[in-house]
């Protein structure tokens, strides 16, 4: 790297999946392109690129964010979750995550993380989301492949069971 284009960076620190993240960073960086290609954590997908699919959904702060409308800069003191903080360090499943394998609420996979990251947000602030509230938080996101009704019956399971109101078998990854 020329000096000049370390100078034209900035530092950046925030917590990514519980890590800390310090790094130098271009300014008009996406958010995406910082996770995936600086960071290597390549479970965010990147779809349409203008904030229409949802592919591309991490968690700020809380809320689920289009990490494709934001730049990296913009996260400076945050926390950041992506779709692998949903699995343990061992990489068994999380409650949502094992749903959807068991429903079949994903085909490609191109949508899921997005999706996951926007449920998990939901169940987050509302343990007991209905019905009507998880298809309104999917209507953010586009899937070409389930026709929608596996995801709805998969986040549906996943919030009694986060309720504590039934358990399943665990599913190994
Ligand atoms: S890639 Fe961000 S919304 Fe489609
Ligand atoms: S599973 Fe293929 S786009 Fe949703």
């Amino acid at each position: 790297m020329t000096r000049l284009a370390a100078e034209q960076r900035h530092r950046i620190r925030f917590t990514l999946n519980g890590e800390a993240v310090d790094r130098l960073c271009e300014p008009r960086m996406l958010l995406t392109d910082f996770i995936r290609h600086e960071i290597g954590a390549t479970g965010t997908h990147v779809g349409c690129e203008h904030g229409v699919c949802g592919a591309c959904t991490v968690n700020i702060d809380g809320q689920p964010a289009r990490a494709c409308l934001t730049l990296a800069l913009q996260v400076e003191g945050c926390e950041v979750r992506t779709v692998e903080s949903l699995a343990d360090k061992q990489g068994r499943l999380g409650v949502l995550q094992s749903a959807f394998r068991k429903h079949h609420a994903l085909q490609c996979g191109f949508c899921t993380a997005g999706i996951l990251i926007s449920l998990d947000a939901l169940f987050a602030r509302r343990a007991d989301a209905d019905e009507a509230e998880i298809r309104d938080v999917l209507t953010g996101h586009l899937c070409r492949c389930t026709g929608y009704a596996p995801i709805v019956k998969a986040a549906l399971e996943a919030a009694t069971e986060l309720r504590g109101d039934i358990s399943h078998e665990p599913i190994d990854a």
